[in-house]
C-alpha cells in the first residue's frame, strides 16, 4: 500500500487502522500499545509551540458519540506526542511523532465482522480491497478505509494549524447543506461566530435545527444520509502555489479528495461558472486607497487565479455522501461462495458525516497550505523581484 504520506516539503505520514489491534490482545503488552492510529510530520520548523493539549482540541471536534448524531463508538482519542517536542513544549525541528492508541477494540466488534468478511457492504471499500490484498485484506472494520484513518490526519492538521496561527492564516469548515436543507450564504464572520454552536455545526442558527432533526428522523429508518461541508481560509498571501501540477487549489482538492465519503469539490462559484458568460464570471478588479492594493469585485474563483492564491477569500465546497454501513437489508454478494445475499450490517455508524468529517477537512486544508506556503517562502528568499510588485 503506497500514497500514506500527504505534501512536498511539510510531510504528514498516518498509519493505522480501527480494530485490527484486537488480534495483539493476547500479548504481554500495555492495552495502549495494541492498536491505534500514528502520525509522523516532517518538515515541522524548530520553535513552534505544539502541546498533546493543543492538538487534543482538534481531536475532539471529530470525536465519536458526543451528540444523538454521531455513532456510539466509545473512541476517546486521547493524544500522546512521541518525539520532536522538548519540555518546554517547543518543536526541535525535529520529525514529530504523534500516537493515539484505539481504546474501544472489543471481540464483539471484531466478531460482528468476522461473521460478514466475505459479504461486501455496499458503498464501503471492501470489495475494492478484496480484490486488491486477497486473503490478506485487512477485514476487521475497513482497514485503511476505516473512518478511524482520519483521526490522525487530524493530529498532523493540528500542528499545521500551530504554524498557520503564528501567519495569521486561518481555516474553518462548517455544514452549509444537510441532505437537501440548505443554510443561507454565510460570511467569514457568521460562520466564526457561529462555530460549533449546534451538533450540525451549521452556521446559520435558524436552519440547523431542521437539519439536526431531519438526520434523527433519517436514523430511525435505519438509513443514513449526506451533504455539503464549506470550507473558508482567510489571511493567505498572494502566490502560493505552482501554475502546473501543483496549483494550490489542485493540492488542497487532492487533499480534501482523499478523505473517505467526499464525492464532490467546488472552488468559488463551482458549477455554475457553466451558466455563466465570461464577463459575468471574471472577477473585476479595483484599486482599494485603504489597503493600496489590488482588490476584487467578486470572487467567483474562490481565491485562486492561475494556480495561486489571488489574497482574495479562499472559498470551497464538498459534496459528502451518506454513511455506506446502513441499517436497511442490501443486496451483494459472497465473495466466498459467490452467492448473491442480502446483508444487514449490524456495526455501528454515523446516521450523518457532517458533525464529524469538518475538522478531518479543516486538517487537510491546513497541512495543503503551510507545504505551499514553506515552498513560496523558500523561493521568494531567493528571487530578486522589483519591489514594485510588492505594491499592487
Ligand atoms: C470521519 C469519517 C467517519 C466515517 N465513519 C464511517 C462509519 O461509521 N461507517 C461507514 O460505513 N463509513 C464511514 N465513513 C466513510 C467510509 O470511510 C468511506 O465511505 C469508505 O471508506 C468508502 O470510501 P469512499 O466513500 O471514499 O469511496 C467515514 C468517513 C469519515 C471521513
Amino acid at each position: 500500500m503506497n500514497g500514506n504520506t500527504f505534501g512536498r516539503v511539510f510531510r504528514v505520514t498516518t498509519c493505522g487502522e480501527s480494530y485490527s489491534g484486537g488480534f495483539r490482545k493476547e500479548l504481554d503488552i500495555p492495552s495502549c500499545l495494541y492498536g491505534g492510529l500514528m502520525t509522523i510530520v516532517d518538515g515541522v520548523p524548530a520553535g513552534i509551540k505544539l502541546t498533546a493539549d493543543m492538538i487534543q482540541e482538534e481531536l475532539n471536534k471529530r470525536k465519536p458519540g458526543q451528540s444523538p448524531l454521531d455513532s456510539p463508538r466509545l473512541e476517546k482519542d486521547l493524544v500522546y506526542i512521541f518525539s520532536g517536542v522538548m519540555m518546554d513544549q517547543m518543536t526541535t525541528g525535529a520529525p514529530v511523532g504523534i500516537v493515539i492508541p484505539n481504546n474501544d477494540i472489543e471481540n464483539l466488534h471484531i466478531g460482528q465482522y468476522h461473521d460478514y468478511q466475505e459479504a461486501a457492504r455496499p458503498g464501503h471499500a471492501e470489495i475494492t480491497y478484496m480484490k486488491r490484498y486477497g486473503q490478506y485484506n485487512d477485514w476487521v472494520g475497513a482497514g485503511r478505509a476505516s473512518g478511524r484513518e482520519t483521526v490522525s490526519r487530524v493530529a498532523g492538521g493540528a500542528v499545521a494549524k500551530a504554524i498557520l496561527d503564528r501567519e495569521g492564516i486561518d481555516v474553518i469548515a462548517y455544514t452549509i447543506e444537510s441532505h437537501g436543507i440548505k443554510a443561507k450564504p454565510i460570511t467569514y464572520e457568521e460562520a466564526k461566530a457561529n462555530y460549533r454552536k449546534n451538533d450540525i455545526n451549521c452556521p446559520d442558527l435558524a436552519v440547523a435545527p431542521a437539519m439536526e432533526k431531519d438526520i434523527l428522523d433519517v436514523r430511525k429508518t435505519g438509513e443514513t444520509c449526506g451533504g455539503i461541508i464549506e470550507l473558508l481560509v482567510h489571511g493567505l498571501p498572494v502566490g502560493l502555489g505552482e501554475p502546473c501540477f501543483d496549483k494550490l487549489e489542485a493540492t488542497i482538492a487532492h487533499g480534501l479528495m482523499s478523505i473517505g465519503a467526499v464525492k464532490g469539490i467546488e472552488v468559488g462559484a463551482g458549477f455554475k461558472v457553466a451558466e455563466m458568460v465570461g464577463s459575468e464570471c471574471n472577477d473585476e478588479m479595483y484599486w482599494d486607497e485603504e489597503t493600496g492594493r489590488v482588490r476584487y469585485y467578486s470572487n467567483n474563483a474562490g481565491g485562486f487565479l492561475g494556480g495561486l492564491s489571488n489574497g482574495d477569500e479562499v472559498r470551497i465546497r464538498i459534496a459528502v455522501k451518506p454513511t455506506p454501513t446502513v441499517d436497511v437489508v442490501q443486496r451483494t454478494v459472497d465473495c466466498g461462495s459467490h452467492k448473491n445475499v442480502e446483508l444487514s450490517p449490524i456495526t455501528r455508524r454515523d446516521a450523518s458525516l457532517l458533525p464529524r468529517i469538518y475538522p478531518v477537512c479543516e486538517a487537510m486544508v491546513r497541512i495543503a497550505i503551510v507545504d505551499a506556503l514553506m515552498q513560496f517562502k523558500g523561493y521568494r528568499n531567493m528571487e530578486d523581484l522589483d519591489p514594485k510588485y510588492d505594491q499592487i
